[in-house]
């Protein structure tokens, strides 16, 4: 599928100078970060930055599903960001109670499936109830997945996939020689979901912070300077029109080579 022609335009309608037959990357993921910094230069509290980035969310959740983004995943709260003030998790808590209970409706209008990855079991249980029912509410959506990774870790997530699979060493189902790539992936909260083409992250930071290491094998990175709340659908197209210019190769060499 084209991402940009003349018959698919973005969301606001114009096709982007430069982006005529762009071929969108199948799955993009995002490290949402600036937040904070974007509202400390405002002199104002960490958590506006947060509720500006959620308006980055819609805006950007619309964008990919208009220029044909299959998968789009957000990294939303890391197993980390427990460590922050206790007033700046409640506030992010309550912005995904928020989200969960507004969003899902205007989710299912837009054929848009959401998918939660990480460890639910530490999240308040009253969002892991939000959780289940979004996830149930907009199954049938087939346009594009949003994967909302909320309390991630990779390297927790690799840990708990190493010991799964030693149960079922253990009980037999499995030996040591049928231990593929595929066994661990399938373990993985991502199982299903294919690896990120591209990874993007705002704010000008140039880390992986933990996010999908064993997924972004082969992926592009891609690292913009500008706080997530800034971030826009423009930015977007930006982001496709960069990833396109890339020679991915996985390894090999060009076939016209
Ligand atoms: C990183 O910026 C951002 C976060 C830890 C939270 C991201 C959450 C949202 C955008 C809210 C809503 C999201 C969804 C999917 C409902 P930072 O605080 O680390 O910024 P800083 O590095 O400038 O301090």
């Amino acid at each position: 599928m084209l991402g940009f022609n003349s018959k698919e335009k973005a969301a606001d309608g114009t096709v982007p100078e430069g982006a005529d037959d762009l071929k969108p990357p199948q799955h993009v993921a995002i490290i949402m970060d600036g937040n904070g910094r974007w509202a400390t230069k405002r002199g104002l509290p960490r958590i506006a930055g947060h509720k500006r980035g959620l308006n980055s969310v819609r805006k950007v959740t619309r964008e990919a599903k208009a220029l044909g983004i299959r998968y789009l995943t957000l990294f939303a709260f890391s197993t980390e960001n427990w460590l922050r003030p206790r007033e700046e998790v409640h506030g992010l808590m309550d912005l995904f109670r928020f989200y969960m209970r507004r969003e899902c409706k205007v989710l299912v209008s837009e054929g848009v499936r959401i998918k939660f990855i990480g460890d639910p079991s530490e999240m308040p249980e009253d969002i892991q109830k939000l959780m289940v029912e979004a996830e149930e509410l907009t199954a049938k959506g087939e346009v594009m997945t949003l994967v909302v990774a909320l309390n991630y870790g990779a390297r927790a997530e690799i840990v708990r996939a190493a010991a799964r699979i030693s149960e079922r060493v253990a009980a037999g189902e499995l030996t040591g020689n049928d231990i593929t790539e595929e066994t661990i992936s399938a373990e993985l909260t991502t199982s299903g979901i294919p690896d990120p083409d591209l990874i993007l992250r705002t704010s000008g930071e140039q880390r992986l912070s933990n996010f999908l290491l064993w997924q972004a094998a082969y992926t592009e990175f891609l690292f913009v300077d500008k706080h997530w709340p800034d971030f826009d659908q423009t930015s977007l197209r930006q982001a496709v029109i960069a990833y396109n210019t890339r020679d991915r190769r996985f390894g090999a060499v060009r076939k016209t080579a």
